[in-house]
């Protein structure tokens, strides 16, 4: 005997799919707010202390066409006497499509802290992929993987109670087939798009290695709902070996896109002007925190300030916009000079790539992070030690050969990468 679909619905359904779509007619489901938000191929990953406003405005002119904003903690953005939301929330009429990314566990606070940004904001997207011990602590992100009956309530609680429409963020599990259940159980919730990182919750610091691009491909073929894809992306070439890869709607970059900011408009350019394009855009737009900025600027110059050592002490030292900005000026002058000193001159159309399929870039050029301290015998590099050999040398076009993690061991500036919300004092 089959059970009507009715008893089949968890509990806390308290509307059917009809009552759903006649309470808010006028909000986009899956495909159709993909398309409302402009077809994004190109997603700018959130990320905590360093997905701010002005760091979107900036990725916007380089072609991010989504933003997601970083991790905020439900409960302390939906406070009302706490500072945390003044603290935190800052968006301009120019910042859209954007995203706005919560972690939470409690379904009521969830929606009082979305509420509270519904009408700036295309989607509110549920953070399941945070792996930092924090997240453990307060049990939210990836640490709500055992406990789908609450992510489910989550979820619900937005696509029953609010304007605009639920998104959710998720890694994976080492079966895929459970991977392909938990995704299905998101969409069932109301999850409109999601996100799919494409790692295991232990993959993090120097543990971090591939994403799974076969577990997003499956995730992809298994929903109804838009797929973005997230993980793996070194380098321009790599978005659309992604989407071959994945068949996702869309590639979404956290790390390269902070060493690279101009990754997904495939120009080549010098660090100093997109750090002085930053730098203008906290000075005239966008008032930022000053360690946001500086998390920026070390990202940005990671590779010249081990040998401009002097500028580095600056950078740490640097407390206003216009101290930062004139670290920035320095910078330039010793890059452009180093640039000059260059011979031959630095070609963009003729890069060397490294036995590892690396490209060999002059420092003063924007460019991934590497970290081969960490990957030279793990498998990040014998994958692509294997595709090399895979291929004849005279079919290997560079850019083909690039691949690899998005780097995600410790920082030139020393933070702990992914979503280390420590400083966000939120557990
Ligand atoms: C500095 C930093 C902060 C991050 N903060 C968040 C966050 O707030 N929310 C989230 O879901 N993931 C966060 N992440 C994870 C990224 O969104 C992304 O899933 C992960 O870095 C893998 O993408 P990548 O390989 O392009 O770096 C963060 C990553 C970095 C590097």
């Amino acid at each position: 005997m089959t059970v009507p679909a009715e008893e089949r619905r968890p509990a806390h359904f308290t509307l059917t799919e009809d009552e759903v779509a006649a309470k808010f007619p006028n909000r986009a489901r899956g495909y159709e707010l993909l398309r409302r938000l402009g077809s994004p191929r190109h997603i700018v990953a959130p990320m905590v202390d360093q997905s701010e406003l002005a760091w979107r405005i900036l990725s916007r002119r380089y072609d991010a066409h989504l933003c997601y904003t970083p991790m905020f903690h439900a409960r302390m953005f939906g406070d009302e006497k706490a500072k945390y939301f003044r603290e935190h929330w800052q968006t301009s009429p120019e910042d859209r499509p954007l995203v706005v990314q919560f972690c939470a566990n409690d379904p009521d606070a969830l929606l009082a802290a979305a509420r509270r940004i519904e009408d700036a904001a295309d989607a509110v997207d549920l953070n399941l992929g945070c792996p930092q011990h924090i997240a453990r602590r307060g049990h939210y992100g990836s640490f709500l993987m055992e406990d789908w009956d609450l992510i489910s309530r989550l979820i619900r609680r937005l696509h029953e109670g609010l304007a605009i429409p639920v998104t959710a963020k998720i890694r994976v599990y080492p079966d895929v087939a459970k991977t392909v259940a938990y995704a299905r159980m998101v969409e069932a919730a109301g999850a409109q798009i999601i996100t799919v990182h494409g790692r295991l919750r232990e993959q993090k610091g120097h543990k971090t290695g591939l994403a799974d691009w076969a577990q997003i491909r499956a995730v992809k073929d298994a929903v109804k709902v838009p797929v973005f894809a997230n993980g793996n992306i070194l380098y321009y070439e790599d978005i659309q070996r992604c989407i071959d890869a994945t068949h996702a709607d869309g590639v979404m970059s956290a790390e390269t896109n902070l060493y690279n900011p101009a990754l997904f408009s495939g120009k080549c350019l010098p660090t100093w002007q997109l750090a002085e394009e930053y730098m203008d855009i906290c000075r005239t737009i966008a008032p930022t925190n000053p360690s946001y900025i500086r998390g920026h600027l070390f990202k940005l110059f990671r590779y010249s300030l081990p040998i401009h050592t002097d500028l580095r002490q600056q950078l740490v030292e640097a407390r206003t916009a216009d101290d930062f900005a004139a670290v920035v000026a320095a910078i330039k002058t010793r890059l452009v000079a180093d640039a000059a000193a260059q011979s031959p001159p630095f070609d963009p159309d003729c890069v060397e790539v490294d036995e590892f399929g690396y490209r060999k870039y002059p420092h003063w050029i924007c460019q991934p992070a590497l970290r081969f301290e960490h990957d030279k015998n793990c498998s990040q590099s014998k994958r692509l030690l294997n595709e090399a050999e895979q291929k004849p040398p005279a079919e290997q076009p560079a850019p083909e050969l690039s691949s690899g993690e998005a780097g995600s061991g410790p920082s030139a500036d020393g933070a702990e990468p992914d979503c280390d919300a420590k400083r966000q004092k939120t557990s």
